[in-house]
């Protein structure tokens, strides 16, 4: 089992000097208070060790205390505890020429997010990310790309030598124009779309088939990926001469408006509420929470499967949904083998873990 065991946080956002213990015993962790107490805050911190941004995708001066924007002393300590290991994480906030940066340890060694994640993954659900399931094509893309990320670090170098190509084949249509470079990025961006087409749709496979079998008295739904240009995507070969003419073509227009216009978001995803025969976007705002759930935990049974590590937290994951699909959630959530932090504005929303769990009342 994975478990956070203590919390040391100095100066980051309503945060200024605080110490958490937490009692091993405990795999539930629910942290509760009123509005505007450092609930979230608390979690967005833990979430640093897994994203650049955190969970409410904050900038680095936004994470300094507003009272203490001058004086740069930032830090935020987590000690964790897998079953052979024992993690002293930190990161900090310093100011390198003038620039705020972050920096992540493992003991005293400065470590990069990606190698943590070899080891733990953070996973979240916050209220910023209710609009996913109602919010048009992007948001949903960029979320399940994220979580293909988490699973797949291939899948995470291809979508950044895609970014790169892409970049390199505009500043080739702005200045030299160069045919033969453009044919041989063209070809090598044209294989980044399949490969990341092709990985996209295997995850959301992966994903529905353990939506089926591992998930089965949670929120049925199911995700698909369409793509209008190409409905057919079998043959490789084809694919790819399809996908170069597509950027040969709009090469003029690429050039004029800066901008890659065939690209790896030509592909569409949906989400359907599989129940109701529904898409998500239509659903009741307790369905839609309740989706979004069951994506995050099938993506945690996928880790689990895997034998990836990771620790949860669900931020006010209680709002929007009703006290039988709160307690399904609980009985899922309780099958994984690993740390779950809960937040809430009362206690009694959580009757259910009862004595469970270990309570903390931020004040
Ligand atoms: N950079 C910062 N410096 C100081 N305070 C900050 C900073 N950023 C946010 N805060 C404050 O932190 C407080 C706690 O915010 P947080 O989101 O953690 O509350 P919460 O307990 O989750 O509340 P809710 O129940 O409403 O979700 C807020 O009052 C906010 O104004
Ligand atoms: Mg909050």
């Amino acid at each position: 089992m994975l478990s956070i065991e203590k919390v040391n946080i100095k100066n980051f956002k309503s945060y200024k000097n605080y110490t958490l213990s937490l009692d091993k015993n405990f795999k539930h962790i629910v942290v509760y208070g009123n509005n505007g107490v450092g609930k979230t805050n608390l979690l967005d911190g833990i979430s640093y060790f897994s994203n650049r941004k955190g969970l409410r995708g904050s900038n680095l001066d936004e994470v300094l205390p507003n009272d203490r924007l001058n004086e740069v002393d930032t830090h935020f300590k987590i000690k964790i505890k897998s079953l052979d290991n024992i993690f002293n994480l930190t990161f900090k906030i310093i100011n390198e020429d003038n620039k705020l940066k972050k920096r992540i340890f493992l003991d005293d060694k400065k470590i990069s997010l990606s190698t943590i994640k070899n080891y733990i993954n953070i996973i979240w659900l916050s209220p910023y990310m209710d609009k996913i399931m109602y919010e048009g094509q992007t948001l949903k893309r960029n979320f399940v790309d994220k979580m293909i990320t988490q699973n797949d670090s291939y899948f995470n170098k291809i979508l950044l030598n895609f970014k790169k190509n892409i970049a390199e084949r505009l500043n080739i249509l702005k200045n030299s124009k160069d045919e033969k470079w453009l044919n041989l990025i063209e070809k090598k961006i044209a294989n980044n779309i399949f490969e990341i087409f092709h990985i996209r749709r295997n995850y959301a496979k992966n994903l529905n088939v353990i939506i089926n079998k591992q998930l089965n008295k949670f929120k049925k739904i199911r995700i698909d990926y369409k793509n209008k240009l190409f409905p057919n995507l079998e043959n490789k070969d084809d694919l790819i001469n399809l996908f170069l003419n597509e950027l040969k073509n709009k090469r003029e227009l690429d050039e004029i408006t800066k901008r890659t216009n065939f690209s790896i978001s030509s592909d569409e995803i949906y989400i359907t509420d599989t129940e109701n025969n529904i898409s998500t976007d239509a659903c009741s705002t307790g369905e839609q929470k309740s989706s979004l759930l069951t994506i995050i935990l099938a993506n945690c049974w996928k880790l689990k499967n895997e034998n990836k590590k990771f620790i949860l937290l669900l931020d006010e994951a209680t709002s929007h949904i009703d006290r039988v699909n709160f307690k399904k959630l609980f009985n899922e959530v309780d099958k994984f083998d690993t740390q779950i932090w809960y937040t809430g504005t009362d206690k009694n929303l959580f009757q259910v873990i009862e004595n469970k769990g270990f309570f903390i009342h931020l004040q």
